[in-house]
């Protein structure tokens, strides 16, 4: 197998535009390295649908940015993350890949370690939660913090709509939460990635005392570690990066939402299609 070059992109996929929280926080950590997205836009959502089938997708986005010589795979989607993380380890392993895998669950759940909780609210989607894997994370590491789950599947089509600042956003977060409000937990896990864009409207609706944790921000600090572990970091220079967006539906649908779902962010954005294998 060839050497990874330290020099490639960094690969990061996920169901539609909610990996690009993820993009955001690596342009704001690592502004010099090379990223390439893919967003399965055309699959989207996962959140609802088996883990055979979300495997399967996981899979096939890995393998396409693998065609693109990605030096890392960044799974910027909870869902997959959740419930599909070992089978495309193994299939890429047994296919000769060796490029490391990272998934935001584990990177999410470490972000809380030093915190040391006492009770966490994880939200996700209907998969996420039903995989029960933030649930025996978090038990593994901290085996005295109680954790309440909350599926949240409308939450994801709310943000990807760009309707994240929406009063649709507040009634739909006060649904959900309402079962925490009596006796709110200290710290509230988002384990979606479209959520990040909700915590203004989540604000409005929790206690200010209770700590939010984006796993955005923690798999970007997460991936600057694994990339120094690994001699794979780019040396740092003061050229931006190399930005390159693929979409498994229209490019110009997805440039066009992408723009109302990062507020401008990471735009102008030239996107190429990648249909789905
Ligand atoms: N990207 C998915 C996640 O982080 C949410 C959207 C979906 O259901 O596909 O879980």
């Amino acid at each position: 197998m060839n050497k990874i070059s330290k020099t490639a992109p960094i690969g990061v996929f996920d169901s539609g535009l909610g990996g690009l929280t993820v993009v955001a926080a690596l342009d704001a950590l690592l502004p010099h390295e090379d990223i390439i997205y893919l967003g399965d836009t055309a699959r989207v959502p996962y959140g609802d649908k088996s883990p055979e089938t979300v495997g399967r997708f996981g899979l096939e986005n890995a393998l396409a940015l693998l065609e693109r010589d990605v030096k890392m795979i960044v799974v910027a989607c909870n869902t997959v993350s959740a419930t599909a993380l070992p089978f495309i380890q193994s299939e890429l392993e047994a296919r000769g890949f060796r490029v490391p895998i990272l998934g935001v669950v584990d990177a999410g759940i470490e972000a809380i370690i030093p915190r040391n909780p006492r009770k966490i609210c994880v939200l996700g989607t209907r998969a996420t939660i039903a995989s029960g894997a933030y649930e025996r994370g978090i038990r593994a590491k901290l085996p005295d913090t109680e954790t309440i789950s909350i599926p949240c599947p409308i939450l994801a089509p709310i943000v990807e709509d760009g309707l994240a600042n929406h009063p649709i956003a507040t009634s739909a977060i006060k649904h959900y939460l309402t079962p925490i409000l009596d006796s709110p937990p200290d710290t509230l896990l988002l384990g979606c990635t479209h959520y990040p864009l909700l915590i203004d409207a989540i604000r409005t609706v929790l206690p200010p005392s209770i700590t939010i944790v984006d796993s955005s921000i923690a798999i970007a600090e997460k991936i600057r570690e694994t990339l120094e572990k690994l001699d794979l970091a780019k040396i740092i220079d003061t050229s931006s990066g190399r930005r390159e967006f693929l979409s498994t539906d229209s490019p110009r649908l997805f440039a066009e939402r992408a723009k109302v779902f990062l507020d401008g962010k990471l735009s102008p954005m030239k996107v190429e299609e990648a249909p789905c294998r």
